[in-house]
C-alpha cells in the first residue's frame, strides 16, 4: 500500500495548507496517481449532461479534472488549500474558460453545484472533521445535487489517509444524503485493489443539516446517551457526534430550537450546545 502513506508522522500537527504545501514541495505525494482514477473514469464517462457544475475538493494535481475537459464538460470547480497544485493547475490551465480553480479552504467555499467529485479528501481529513464535512456537502450541493467518489473500506497505521468502514459512513451521511451506491470498487488500481468503496449519494433536499459545537462530552458513554437524548427529539432523523466529542451533526425534518435541544440535555449542567453558521 505504498502509494497511500502519503506522510510519515500519524500527525500530531495540524493538517493545515502549510502541512499540505509542504507534502507538495518535498514530493512526499504517495497519494497521487498521475492519472485519473479508474473508478472516477468509469463514473465520469455516464454523465450525459457536459454542462454539469462540478466540484472537486482537494483536488491535488486533479487528473479528473483535465480527463472532465478533455470530455467537454463546461463547468468545472477545483479547489486546494496548497499553493504548490493550484499554480501548476493554473498554469496548466490557463487559457481554459471552462474551469474555475481556487486556492482555499473547502470548508470556506461559497457556491451551488450538482456534482461533487470525491478523490482522497475526506480521507485527509482528521476523522474529528467528518461530520462538518457532510455538512458542507449538504450546503455546497443542489437540490438534486449528487455527491459521489471513492472512500476507503479499511484502517491505516500512519495517518493521514484516515480509514473507515460501509458502516461508519452509512452512519454517517444518513438521513442527509440517499445512498445510489455504496460498494467496493472492482476497478481500482493495483495497490488499492478490493480497499475502496465507490459510492454516489444524492441530496437529500427535504431536511435540515445543521453542525452545532457540544462542551460537556468526555467519554464514548456520555456520547451516546446525548445521542439519545436528541435523537428522541420529534422530528429528529439522525445525530452523529465527532470523534472528538466536539460537534455534532444533526439531521431533522424542521428546524430544531437551540432551546430545544438544550433542554435534552439539561440533565447535566456542563453540557452545553450551539449552532455554527
Ligand atoms: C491526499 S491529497 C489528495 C489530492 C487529490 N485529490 C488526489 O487524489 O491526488 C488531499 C488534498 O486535500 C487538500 N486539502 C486538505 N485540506 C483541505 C481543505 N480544508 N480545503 C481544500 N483542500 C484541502 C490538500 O492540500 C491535498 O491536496
Amino acid at each position: 500500500m505504498e502509494d497511500v502513506k502519503c506522510c510519515v508522522t500519524s500527525c500530531e500537527k495540524p493538517l493545515d495548507a502549510a502541512y499540505w504545501e509542504a507534502q507538495y514541495k518535498t514530493n512526499a505525494t504517495g497519494w497521487d496517481l498521475g492519472k485519473i482514477s479508474p473508478p472516477l473514469q468509469t463514473y465520469i464517462d455516464t454523465i450525459e449532461n457536459k454542462n454539469t457544475a462540478i466540484l472537486i475538493p482537494g483536488c491535488g494535481n486533479s487528473y479528473e479534472a483535465e480527463y472532465l475537459l478533455e470530455h467537454d464538460f463546461t463547468n468545472i470547480t477545483v479547489i486546494d488549500i496548497a499553493p504548490t497544485p493550484v499554480s501548476v493547475l493554473k498554469e496548466k490551465f490557463k487559457n481554459n474558460l471552462n474551469i474555475q480553480i481556487i486556492l482555499g479552504d473547502f470548508f470556506e467555499h461559497q457556491g451551488k453545484y450538482d456534482l461533487i467529485i470525491e478523490q482522497t479528501f475526506f480521507c485527509a481529513l482528521p476523522p474529528a472533521m467528518r461530520q462538518k464535512y457532510v455538512w458542507k456537502m449538504h450546503q455546497l450541493l443542489a437540490d438534486e445535487g449528487k455527491l459521489a467518489g471513492l472512500l476507503f473500506n479499511r484502517t491505516f497505521e500512519v495517518s493521514p489517509p484516515f480509514g473507515g468502514s460501509i458502516e461508519e459512513y452509512e452512519a454517517l451521511f444518513a438521513a442527509a444524503f440517499d445512498f445510489f451506491k455504496m460498494n467496493v470498487s472492482l476497478n481500482s488500481i493495483a495497490p488499492r485493489a478490493y480497499s475502496e468503496l465507490f459510492f454516489e449519494l444524492k441530496k437529500n433536499n427535504k431536511v435540515n443539516v445543521t453542525i452545532y459545537q457540544f462542551e460537556g462530552i468526555t467519554c464514548s458513554g456520555c456520547m451516546e446517551a446525548v445521542t439519545k437524548k436528541f435523537a428522541a427529539i420529534d422530528g429528529i432523523l439522525n445525530v452523529n457526534v465527532s470523534s472528538d466529542f466536539a460537534e455534532v451533526l444533526i439531521v431533522s425534518k424542521n428546524e430544531i430550537a437551540i432551546a430545544a435541544l438544550q433542554n435534552a440535555i439539561s440533565y447535566d449542567q456542563k453540557y452545553q450546545i450551539k449552532k455554527i453558521n
